[in-house]
């Protein structure tokens, strides 16, 4: 045996032992932090900011006006989609008309015989059309 190697060994060892203690609380850190953690999310959560906004929607206009012109619409239109979603589309031509209600009918299944279809055209002209 001779003692001063051992006393350097025995140093030695006690630095090595330290550093790899460093090391591994270092990583059971590292390894905390970045795992999930619940304690993140609050117990209550924060307050709505803009609870008390005031929203205001657009008024819509959900069903044609009133009257005679507007009957076709009312039976054959709205039963899919609002009088709105009809009057705010670009104004067509009567053929652009003719062609959209055809379409209703080929490719959205509407329910539109034959014999209402130029009464929905011509109040389809006559109130959103651009002749
Ligand atoms: C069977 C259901 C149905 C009926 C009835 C119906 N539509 Fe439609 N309509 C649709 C669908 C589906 C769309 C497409 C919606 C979308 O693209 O989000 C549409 C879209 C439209 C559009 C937007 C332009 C386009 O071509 O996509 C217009 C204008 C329109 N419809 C007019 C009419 C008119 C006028 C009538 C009555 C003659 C009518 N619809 C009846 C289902 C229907």
């Amino acid at each position: 045996m001779n003692p001063p190697l051992l006393r350097f060994e025995s140093a030695f060892a006690r630095v090595l032992v330290a550093a790899l203690a460093f090391g591994l609380a270092g990583m059971f850190l590292w390894a905390a932090d970045s795992a999930p953690s619940t304690a993140a999310v609050p117990e209550k959560p924060k307050a709505n900011p803009h609870r008390d906004d005031v929203w205001v929607l657009p008024v819509g206009e959900p069903v044609p006006p009133e009257g005679e012109a507007a009957e076709p619409l009312r039976r054959h239109c709205a039963l899919c989609h609002s009088f709105d979603y009809i009057a705010t589309q670009p104004r067509l031509s009567r053929t652009g008309w003719a062609a959209s209600v055809e379409k209703m009918r080929s490719k959205y299944g509407a329910p539109i015989p034959t014999n209402q279809v130029p009464a929905l055209v011509n109040y389809l002209v006559t109130n959103h059309g651009k002749e």
